[in-house]
């Protein structure tokens, strides 16, 4: 049976790191999958982060921004992840949406039914069966963030500019969304050497797995 696996965080609370080594984890395994993230997943989606994300673009209204993220979600849905659920394939993504409630409705302060609302309409409707929250402390996820753009040469994007009480505000609606979704939410403890963390996302889900069925 094919599940569909999101993995959330605020900036440098090192999702990304970790999807990448789940997805080697389970090749060594042999259990096909699909990795993809958000914004992004698809050419559409892939135009649509450089878009959101440039620091040039600092004049984007919180609207603009939510329908921006929910129109590369339409297209990598339809495109990317239906199909491969269909295919029974067990899918990993990078952010979903969830990202949006956290960062657009408790950062932004976009009014919270107007987020949800839009994700009723029916392409937006599919739910994540698990979704790991990797949860930390802002100002320590941002002093990650910022070593790892200064290591890796890389930009900041337009939300790592934004000041210490944004990402708090989007730490704290990522851990009230996990507490109105118990069934559907893991909170990971993301403090810790990679390695440490990498043990506690393959015993979580190792046993997720177990529990429900690996995918066929
Ligand atoms: P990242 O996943 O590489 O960290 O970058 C994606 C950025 O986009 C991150 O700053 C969070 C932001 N974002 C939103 O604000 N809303 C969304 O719906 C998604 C998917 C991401």
């Amino acid at each position: 049976m094919a599940r569909f696996i999101t993995f959330e965080g605020i900036e440098g609370s090192g999702k990304t790191t970790q999807i990448q080594m789940l997805s080697n984890w389970l090749e060594e395994r042999g259990v096909e999958h699909l990795l993809t993230r958000e914004p992004g997943g698809t050419p559409i989606g892939d135009m649509i982060r450089r878009l959101v994300l440039d620091p040039i673009h600092s004049g984007i209204t919180p609207s603009c921004e939510l329908l921006l993220y929910a129109a590369a979600r339409a297209q990598h849905i339809e495109q990317v992840i239906r199909p491969a659920l269909e295919d029974g394939k067990l899918v990993l993504c990078d952010r979903f949406k969830d990202a949006t409630i956290a960062y657009q409705g408790f950062g932004r302060g976009l009014p919270l039914d107007l987020v949800l609302g839009l994700h009723e309409f029916d392409v937006l409707s599919l739910k994540p069966d698990l979704t790991l929250l990797f949860d930390i402390d802002a100002r320590l996820a941002l002093g990650r963030a910022r070593q790892r753009d200064t290591a890796k040469s890389s930009d900041e994007n337009r939300f790592e500019l934004e000041g210490l009480e944004f990402h708090q505000r989007v730490r704290t609606g990522y851990l009230e969304i996990a507490g109105s979704e118990p069934d559907r939410f893991l909170v990971i403890d993301a403090r810790g050497s990679v390695a440490e963390v990498h043990q506690r996302v393959v015993t979580e889900v190792q046993r997720y797995l177990e529990t429900r069925g690996a995918p066929a």
